[in-house]
């Protein structure tokens, strides 16, 4: 007997996650007979559902907040880009019953803004806010696109300079402390922080976005978020959230899976 290819995001909270219609829609309009759900697992819980997921028939699952480092540790395999990324949002089961683990955040965000938005990246100059998971994820893929420079900020300026450094001899990458960022000014300002959905920015001055520069908060939601609203406020030529991301990064995760590129 032949059963449907199971496919799940797994997070904790899950309820609102997009990626079962998103995924759901791509099948349609491929032609791929899938289904795909959507499943509460609390990071305690991870390792058990997976393996559970997996023995079931399982083929692929994405994992999202907080469970991203803990599939990294699960992958019998990686990529280099999940390996860099430290954080895994796709895992898929191969021939030989391993699984391998991708994260395709990073080449999401590039795509949206390069393919979907016409932002050339090369020669740009690049400033992300923030230092965590989000951060580390999204720093190779851009790198690849021979930017100028990134200048990593963050609250926590250690974390900034510890993350810079661990990327040093892949490109221009430096960190620094929101105040370090007087006089300075960026083509692209990436909001990685987890600040914006509470309605918190980071302290930023007013010089901050060059002229026709661009804002991308990796956050998204239904109304403007108060990062995409301060672009706009400066002129931003373009003040993004993060939805185009997540449609690309699971058109990517699709990709990987099924070996065919959904419209996006
Ligand atoms: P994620 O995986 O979403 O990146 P994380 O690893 O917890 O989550 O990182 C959250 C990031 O948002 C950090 O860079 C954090 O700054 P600190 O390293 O100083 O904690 C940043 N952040 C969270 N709340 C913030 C706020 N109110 N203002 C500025 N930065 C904030």
């Amino acid at each position: 007997m032949t059963s449907t290819d199971r496919y799940a995001v797994f997070g904790h909270p899950i309820k609102h996650s997009k990626s079962p219609r998103i995924h759901t829609i791509f099948a349609e309009q491929t032609g791929q007979t899938l289904v795909y759900s959507a499943q509460d697992v609390p990071a305690e819980h991870f390792q058990a559902a997976v393996a559970q997921f997996f023995a079931g028939g399982g083929k692929g699952l994405n994992c999202t907040v907080p469970l991203k480092e803990l599939a990294w540790a699960y992958a019998d395999a990686k990529t280099e880009r999940a390996h860099t990324a430290k954080a895994v949002n796709t895992l898929a089961l191969q021939a030989d019953g391993s699984v391998l683990g991708d994260n395709t955040d990073g080449i999401g965000l590039v795509t949206d803004l390069t393919v979907n938005h016409g932002v050339t990246l090369a020669r740009c100059r690049i400033l992300i806010l923030g230092a965590g998971g989000a951060s580390r994820g999204i720093i190779t893929p851009i790198l690849e696109q021979s930017p100028t420079t990134i200048v990593i900020a963050n609250r926590t300026i250690a974390k900034a300079i510890d993350l810079a450094v661990e990327f040093q001899g892949k490109g221009c990458i430096e960190g620094c402390g929101f105040d370090d960022l007087k006089s300075k000014q960026f083509d692209l300002i990436i909001n990685a922080t987890s600040s914006s959905l509470s309605g918190q920015l980071p302290p930023l001055p007013d010089e901050l976005l060059a002229q026709n520069g661009v804002c991308y908060d990796l956050a998204y939601s239904n109304e403007a978020t108060v990062f995409v609203r301060w672009g706009q406020e400066k002129q931003a030529q373009k003040s993004l959230d993060g939805l185009g991301m997540l449609v690309e990064q699971a058109a990517e995760a699709f990709f990987i899976w099924r070996g065919i590129r959904p419209e996006t």
